[in-house]
């Protein structure tokens, strides 16, 4: 995971303001640790801090301008969580500094042939290897990919040469963007100022070197040529539109998210095409494999029950990370992969064990420059804007909706009643469920069939959030087993009307049971709408017990290692 953010420009100026604004908005892919590093007149200088941006933002007193500064939020896999092991890492001289994303997986044959030239790292992180190999053993830095195993982006200062070295190897994403004055280096372009109207993506196996605005790029230590694409962002990430957080803010976007996503799949003409053609790509399918992980993966249920029910097609939903070379997928299939980041590692290797099988992929993707977005042969976009809080919430309900409306090709949706039915959901979800004034030691979600697949995305959004127990399982199957955990300390909550006997097991037992209203015209798509309630509950109950919904520990937004 980790975020990336640097800005470089001919003329010094405060790029260590641009850069912690960058940091800012990637922070949802580490907040164990950040730091940067910028060019003095004397010296490369380097301030870390353990803890989110905040904490490293107190630390930054002064700003004064520079040419160069680069940084990064971490998200620890190699070493634990210290101001030392904090990025960026610098060449035991001083003079190179590197921030990284991905894993270096031959770091110790690395660390050990830097020591036999007498070079002792300070830190047992990976990144260390890189600024001292390119200080130390490299006459040609456009080689490093040859010598370097494993996925990983960098960047590195060069204080010598004022310049910035970046190389790229495999799926992790990093995009170089540019507005009148200033190059920017970021591993997500909502980081990106709204000035930048220029972006290119680096690709597996490149190099870059950036030298004022003078920029050169390399394949495998040939040097090649990259256009700029043409880049427009106007809206503003940041701003949470008057909620105390990003959670809140997108879990009350989805009434217009879902107006949006109805017009424009019903009224666009390049979705129209786009819909045309997948229908065509569905005919001779006999079997249809989702692909996704965590929240992703909940909807890939949903739409595998709503496939099967509607257009009679096999569909079955994989985890990711459980898909492999010996899953079989003979038939002649399609293949849908659905990811809110398009960066999630374990979606991507399911993608090349599909490309090895020739299987045709199809995106459900809310980032649309992104590298799943990019493998894929089309993708259709969750038009859900970007999601800050690291708990999936509108990306769900998009993922389900955008998936509904391309198996239901024959049916006229009423985007007014199900908007009406949202909005009056959000409206009373606080009535519904209360925050206990104990709390449950263990809670239940139940439901069947499609509810069964809500409760597993309920449970999941309540585990991520507070960090309490609590399992979605299918209504009747409790009976066979974790009914005997049941006690008077256990809270389930229940959606639809078919969980009569589950609900009375559970309530003779001492248990206290809420039950979600089935919403009214019950349909396929309204029920999904019960998740909200749920969403809502997690948010408040993280919020009374004093957590940040939207950065939830040991987690972070794009999951980007295996
Ligand atoms: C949960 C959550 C994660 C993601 C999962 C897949 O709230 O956000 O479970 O759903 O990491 O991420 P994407 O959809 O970006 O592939």
């Amino acid at each position: 995971m980790c975020g990336i953010f640097g800005c470089i420009s001919k003329q010094p100026q405060n790029l260590i303001k641009k850069t912690l604004e960058g940091l800012k908005i990637l922070e949802y892919r580490g907040y164990d640790s950040a730091g940067i590093a910028y060019i003095t007149q004397s010296k490369l200088k380097v301030i870390k801090q353990i803890g989110g941006l905040e904490q490293l933002i107190k630390k930054v007193k002064n700003q004064p301008d520079t040419t160069i500064c680069i940084g990064h939020t971490r998200w620890a896999t190699n070493g634990a969580v210290s101001v030392e092991n904090s990025h960026p890492h610098l060449s035991i001289d001083g003079t190179i500094a590197v921030v990284h994303n991905g894993i270096i997986e031959n770091y110790q044959d690395c660390r050990k042939q830097l020591e036999t030239k007498g070079i002792k790292l300070r830190t047992p992180v990976d990144t260390e290897i890189i600024p001292n190999i390119l200080c130390y053993t490299y006459n040609n830095k456009h080689n490093i990919h040859k010598y370097l195993k494993g996925q990983y982006v960098f960047c590195a200062v060069n204080y010598k040469k004022q310049s910035l070295f970046i190389a790229k190897k495999g799926n992790l994403p990093l995009y170089i963007g540019q507005d009148q004055q200033v190059i920017y280096i970021t591993s997500d372009t909502l980081a990106l100022p709204n000035s930048v109207t220029q972006i290119i993506s680096m690709n597996n196996l490149e190099t870059c070197e950036i030298n004022g605005s003078k920029i050169s790029f390399f394949y495998l230590n040939r040097p090649i040529k990259k256009q700029w694409q043409p880049f427009n962002q106007s809206f503003t990430s940041s701003n949470k539109n008057g909620f105390s957080t990003y959670m809140e803010k997108e879990i009350n976007e989805i009434p217009s998210i879902t107006q949006q996503i109805i017009f424009q799949y019903t009224n666009n003409n390049n979705l129209l095409k786009l819909r045309q053609k997948f229908q065509q790509d569905l005919k001779n399918t006999k079997c249809i494999h989702l692909c996704a992980c965590g929240t992703s993966y909940h909807a890939a249920l949903i739409l595998a029950n709503i496939i099967e029910t509607n257009l009679h097609i096999r569909a079955i939903a994989h985890i990711s990370s459980e898909l492999s070379e010996t899953t079989l997928l003979d038939e002649p299939s399609l293949a849908i992969v659905i990811s809110q980041s398009g960066e999630t590692a374990d979606t991507l290797n399911c993608i090349d064990i599909l490309d090895t099988k020739q299987i045709p992929i199809i995106a459900l993707c809310n980032i649309t420059t992104s590298t799943i977005a990019k493998r894929s042969k089309y993708t259709f976009p969750l038009l859900c804007g970007p999601e800050i809080a690291v708990a999936s919430t509108k990306a769900f309900y998009a993922a389900v909706l955008v998936g509904y409306l391309l198996f239901n090709s024959k049916t006229t949706i009423s985007s007014s009643n199900l908007i009406r039915n949202i909005t009056t959901t959000l409206k009373i979800s606080r009535h519904l469920l209360h925050i206990p004034t104990q709390l449950p030691n263990k809670i239940f979600i139940i439901g069947k069939g499609i509810n069964y697949y809500l409760a597993l995305e309920a449970a999941l959004k309540i585990k991520e959030v507070t960090y309490l127990h609590c399992e979605g399982y299918p209504a009747n199957e409790l009976k066979h087993g974790p009914l005997s955990m049941v006690d008077n300390k256990t809270l389930a909550i229940a959606f639809g009307t078919d969980t009569a006997n589950a609900i009375a097991e559970i309530t003779a037992r001492g248990g206290k049971v809420i039950t979600i209203p089935t919403p009214t015209p019950s349909s396929q798509l309204s029920s999904i709408s019960q998740i909200i309630p749920i969403q809502i509950f997690a948010l408040d109950l993280a919020l009374s017990l004093g957590y940040n919904p939207d950065k939830p520990r040991n987690l972070a937004k794009s999951v980007t290692v295996l």
